[in-house]
């Protein structure tokens, strides 16, 4: 049995030492210490020998297989070493080839323009509220002093839910929610989602995104929105940029107005981008009106406040230089990829 045990590790050794795969390593593991293999059978036969032999060559087998073992790691060793010399030798590896490019995702243009007007605004010590998109007749039109007959609660403009409520048609809400849960004073944003069933054009979209501001304290004028949106209009198009307030009307501000910064592509000589007139239309501003501090409970005696509602849509497009609002909503990806 000893001549059969000495015979077997000396094929093993050299089986082992022929591999040259990983494979080679597993089928050699196997014939010669898996289940079938002759160790093994040896192993099974120790009990046929007299009790006093069993030790010593139970001993045997087990150096055998030890040195089996041994053999084995060590080949495994030399077959990872062969195969990663292969593979980083100059004939594998081309290294003037181009690298395989993973395809990167990009932020939309509007997220980019959103995060960079809440930035101007928290720069400026706004903080930024949220709102809802579905929201009621109170928080749209009631709260902002908008009374049942008027024409902005028509069913043609607004998009009604069949529970009653409504999709917000402005951001306005959010002066509401806010001033309903905080008191002044006030200084907050609010960036989101409105809905108008317009159809959608190169100017207007049903679905479009506007930035409301409300600030509210003692002592604050029409000078501090001016101000504002001075300020917001430079940062954001560059020190060149101009600003206006024409008068308009909004039920839920008095006064109210209109904003127009001058046009960002011909500095205000008149060119295509601003109809020839030389100024662009950013969205409607105004006082608080004391009606809408009346719904929410705050003292108009004591405080006032300015609000203004500029279209997101319509900055990206001014700061991006595209031609038609739908553009950002077709998800066309020759447009995407120039954002990162
Ligand atoms: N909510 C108005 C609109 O959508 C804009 C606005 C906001 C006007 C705040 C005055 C004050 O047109």
């Amino acid at each position: 049995m000893q001549d059969k045990l000495d015979a077997l590790v000396a094929e093993a050794l050299q089986a082992i030492k022929a591999c040259r795969t990983g494979n080679d390593i597993l089928n050699a593991r196997a014939g010669y210490l898996g289940k079938k293999s002759v160790l093994n059978d040896l192993f099974s036969k120790l009990r046929n020998l007299p009790p006093e032999e069993r030790p010593a060559f139970g001993q045997k087998i087990n150096q055998a297989r030890n040195q089996i073992e041994e053999a084995l790691a060590l080949s495994s060793e030399e077959v990872k070493k062969a195969a990663w010399e292969k593979q980083s030798s100059a004939a594998a590896i081309d290294l003037s080839m181009p690298g395989q490019s993973l395809a990167r995702g990009g932020l939309h243009p509007l997220t980019l323009v959103r995060r960079q007007i809440e930035d101007v605004f928290v720069s400026m010590g706004f903080q930024i509220a949220e709102g809802f998109d579905i929201e009621d007749d109170f928080h749209n039109f009631d709260a902002l002093n908008t009374p049942a007959d008027h024409p902005s609660r028509n069913l043609a403009d607004t998009f009604y839910l069949e529970n009653g409520l409504l999709l917000r048609t402005q951001t306005s809400t959010v002066q509401i929610r806010v001033m309903e849960k905080y008191p002044p004073p006030i200084r907050i944003i609010s960036l989101g989602r409105c809905y108008r069933n317009d159809k959608p054009d190169p100017t207007h979209l049903p679905m479009f995104h506007q930035v409301e501001a409300l600030v509210v304290d003692e002592g604050i004028s029409l000078a501090d929105l001016t101000s504002t949106l001075q300020q917001f209009a430079q940062i954001m198009f560059g020190a060149g940029v101009r600003s206006r307030i024409r008068p308009h009307f909004f039920p839920f501000t008095e006064p109210s107005a209109e904003m127009d910064i001058s046009c960002v592509s011909c500095g205000g000589t008149g060119c295509r981008v601003c109809k020839y007139n030389g100024w662009i239309e950013m969205g409607g501003a105004g006082m608080v009106d004391p009606n809408v501090f009346d719904a929410v409970g705050i003292d108009s005696e004591r405080y006032t406040g300015f609000a203004f509602g500029l279209g997101i849509d319509r900055i990206a497009m001014l700061k991006y230089k595209f031609p038609d609002l739908r553009i950002l909503l077709e998800n066309d990806l020759r447009m995407l990829r120039q954002f990162k």
